[in-house]
């Protein structure tokens, strides 16, 4: 059994396919809290109407990262709510190393892009611009770096032609909400 803390900044839709797998018996785990650095985001949400706790952080004054304060608050919810494994879905600042160094090995995040191949923000929006045939999704460990961590697994998705930013994005959430789920799965048989 996984026991999780979900950590975004947006709408909640990997969130959601993850709750939905555990609701379904599909994923051994519960998500413990979840958090985020904007106090209107979705996900908060989606979690209060499932009964979960849901805090927002004030971040701080920084852009891409959370004020060390900030971070360290974060670890604390974290470890009052009993969360093992920290799972960022769609959290938009880097991770330092409060909160590293809490959960060494035991962080992982979702990209919307086949890594090594465009890190960073709107890696679909990357691709498209880039021309390539294929893009897809990456769950990986989470590092310093930004989308530098270990590959766990990866999901293909094709560029379609006429494809905008828009539909290849929607299609590769698609392939989000089908991994993110089987790798967690596969996280908590590993637990056992
Ligand atoms: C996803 O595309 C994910 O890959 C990226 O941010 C987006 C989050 O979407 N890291 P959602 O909030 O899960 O809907």
């Amino acid at each position: 059994m996984l026991r999780i803390g979900v950590l975004g900044s947006g709408k909640g839709s990997n969130f959601r396919a993850i709750a939905d797998a555990i609701g379904r018996g599909g994923l051994d785990a519960e998500v413990r809290v979840v958090i985020s650095d904007v106090a209107s985001a979705g996900i908060l949400e989606l979690a209060r109407v499932r009964g979960l706790r849901a805090e927002f952080v004030e971040p701080g004054r920084f852009k891409t990262k959370l004020e060390p304060e900030a971070e360290r608050r974060v670890v604390e919810i974290l470890q009052s709510a009993g969360a093992e494994w920290v799972v960022l879905a769609g959290y938009m600042r880097m991770i330092k190393p409060p909160l590293l160094e809490a959960f060494p090995r035991r962080i992982v995040n979702i990209h919307p892009s086949l890594l090594p191949a465009f890190p960073g923000l709107e890696a679909w929006r990357q691709a498209l611009a880039a021309g390539v045939a294929e893009t897809g999704c990456t769950v990986h460990y989470v590092d310093a770096g930004m989308d530098t961590g270990e590959v766990i697994a990866q999901r293909a998705v094709p560029v379609l032609p006429g494809d905008t930013a828009e539909t290849l994005h929607a299609r590769i959430q698609v392939a989000e909400h089908a991994l993110y789920p089987e790798v967690l799965a596969g996280l908590a048989a590993a637990a056992d």
